[in-house]
């Protein structure tokens, strides 16, 4: 799009539904269920400004100490969101991919995660990944244990790692690192999310509550991001 800077991975910490609830007098579900609706809008619009990969941090490994009736509803809305999106995404080329210990979901989700990856894998432009049972340093053990099981065999030696070599073992080593992530609802945190993949991103904070994030603030964030000076550690 023109005037806006080519971006070709963000990453979103979806914050806030619990908080958008609260001040509409809801249930925190109806929050979640307003979050779901924000990422379908989402998924319409940033294919046209050129967004590639899309990841959205939708379920962490934390997430699970959170009460048993809000963890169901959150199963409930994303086994929905795969049914009722499977057909959306085919008609505007978009492949779901998963990060994250897709087997550690219930089964049923797992069997359909695994089920619309497949389908959406053959025909795309874009991919919206979801980052579901996932923590930023679960990823980081699970590479470490991959790796060593690859020494323990032999197939590679301990001398020859670098971090090239060490991202083949994350979940999604061929998904370039984000340029840009953002957090809804205003926290200073990473909490746990890609923390690998962020080492260079660029990081907005808005106050908005997800349920409330639309196109007009996301062009906007686009706008600042372009007139950012991006050095990755070095000098011009
Ligand atoms: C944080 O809000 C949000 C989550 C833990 C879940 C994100 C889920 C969705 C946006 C809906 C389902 C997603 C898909 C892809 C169908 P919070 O509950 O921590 O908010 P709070 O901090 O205001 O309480």
């Amino acid at each position: 799009m023109s005037g806006l800077p080519q971006v070709q991975h963000v990453a979103i910490i979806m914050d806030g539904n619990g908080r958008w609830a609260k001040k509409h007098d809801l249930p925190r579900v109806e929050g979640h269920k307003k979050g779901a609706e924000t990422v379908e809008n989402l998924i319409n619009y940033i294919g046209k400004y050129g967004v590639k990969y899309l990841t959205l941090y939708a379920f962490s490994t934390e997430n699970w100490k959170r009460s048993e009736e809000e963890v169901s509803a959150l199963m409930s809305l994303l086994a929905f969101f795969l049914e009722d999106k499977r057909q959306q995404m085919l008609d505007n080329k978009i492949r779901l991919r998963v990060t994250g210990r897709i087997d550690g979901l219930p089964k049923e989700i797992a069997d359909s995660i695994y089920k619309v990856m497949e389908e959406t894998a053959k025909d795309y432009e874009y991919t919206l990944i979801l980052a579901l049972n996932y923590g930023g340093r679960a990823e980081i053990v699970d590479a470490a244990k991959k790796f060593a099981e690859a020494c323990i065999s032999g197939k590679i030696s301990p001398d020859s790692l670098d971090e090239a070599a060490f991202r083949q073992y994350l979940y999604l080593p061929d998904v370039p690192d984000p340029e840009l992530m953002i957090r809804t609802s205003g926290e200073l945190r990473l909490s746990n999310f890609l923390l690998w993949e962020l080492s260079y991103s660029e990081i907005f904070v808005t106050d908005t509550l997800w349920p409330d994030f639309n196109e007009e603030e996301f062009r906007r964030i686009l706008e600042n991001f372009g007139k950012r000076d991006r050095r990755f550690g070095g000098r011009k």
